[in-house]
């Protein structure tokens, strides 16, 4: 059995279904856990899903996937457009790494047009809400195979 895909997601995102709905939707964070897992399970895979709204934890989440993950999905949320810290930490994961979005950053206000974290991803899914995620676990399967 390979080992997990983590799925991490940063700031605020634990609102999902009450934040911003005309945004990202009504679909909560356990919604979008349990998608993924449906996902992952038809794929063959397993999935390791986390939220925090900690720069520090999200960096010690990856650090921890470098050796307990075949591949990495992370939706950085506002930390995107913000982190190198989170940056550096991507590219030291030396795993596939797929950023996701529920919105469409590249549409929305200009300073969410640039991410660090697309530095340090293989490839970026966005703007389909819930099925970001799942496109995004889907990636990553396919990425770690
Ligand atoms: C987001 C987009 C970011 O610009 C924003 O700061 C978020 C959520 C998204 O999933 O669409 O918090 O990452």
């Amino acid at each position: 059995m390979s080992k997990p895909i983590y799925v991490l997601s940063g700031p605020n995102l634990n609102l999902l279904g009450v934040r911003e709905p005309h945004i990202y939707g009504k679909d909560t964070l356990d919604d979008v856990r349990a998608a993924c897992e449906r996902r992952a399970q038809t794929l063959g895979r397993s999935i390791v899903f986390r939220q925090s709204n900690h720069e520090g934890v999200l960096i010690d989440w990856i650090q921890e996937a470098r050796t307990g993950a075949s591949a990495l999905v992370i939706n950085p949320a506002a930390y995107g457009h913000t982190s190198i810290a989170l940056l550096d930490a991507l590219k030291a994961a030396d795993i596939p790494v797929v950023e996701c979005h529920l919105s469409n950053p590249a549409a929305r206000e200009t300073f969410r047009h640039h991410t660090y974290v697309s530095l340090a991803a293989t490839g970026l899914v966005s703007g389909f809400g819930l099925a970001s995620y799942e496109l995004a676990v889907e990636a990553a399967a396919r990425l770690s195979a």
